[in-house]
């Protein structure tokens, strides 16, 4: 069992940590099997107060359904907490690591998808995400595959159609894991 007091804690030692940003946590089953990592929120976010709103959400919602996965069984949050006024530095992705490594600690899910390549810097991952995605690498406690930011993939018609694919490849792996 997950336990929601420390994701609370996570959320309060975050709050303590960039208290003067509006953040948006981490949102959905804190028992989830599967946990999606997002970039950052945008405004869209900060009004509906969680990960991944308007045009993104709706293509991740699309390719969920498209491979049978329940979007209220999944868990979803982003590497920096609050909307970055400009492309995060190293130094202030890094800072937010620890955070993002003790909420996927605390979720405990089988597999993490990491969308985007400030995601996979986020799980400490450096590689090139085009050489790794749709890949599915042990990371001890979870099985990792990377992929695509959904927001790049309305944008560009191929990394849509790689996205689709390893999409696909979850599916086969929720097959090996009996989740979702
Ligand atoms: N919205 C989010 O919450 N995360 C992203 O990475 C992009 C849009």
């Amino acid at each position: 069992m997950p336990d929601l007091k420390k994701l609370q804690q996570v959320n309060i030692a975050l709050k303590k940590k960039f208290k003067d940003k509006n953040l948006v946590f981490g949102y959905g089953a804190s028992d989830a099997r599967i946990l999606f990592v997002g970039e950052a929120p945008g405004a869209a976010e900060e009004r509906e107060g969680r990960p991944m709103a308007g045009n993104p959400a709706k293509l991740l919602n699309q390719l969920l359904r498209s491979v049978g996965i329940d979007k209220k069984k999944i868990y979803l949050t982003n590497v920096l907490k609050y909307t970055a006024l400009k492309t995060p530095t190293p130094k202030e992705i890094k800072s937010h690591v620890p955070f993002l490594k003790e909420e996927i600690k605390t979720v405990g899910p089988q597999i993490v998808v990491t969308l985007g390549n400030m995601a996979l810097n986020g799980v400490g991952l450096r590689q090139p995400l085009d050489n790794i995605h749709g890949r599915v690498i042990n990371f001890g406690h979870y099985e990792l595959l990377a992929t695509f930011h959904p927001v790049s993939a309305l944008r560009d018609p191929e990394v849509r159609s790689l996205l689709e694919t390893d999409f696909i490849k979850l599916k086969e792996l929720l097959k090996t894991k009996q989740v979702a």
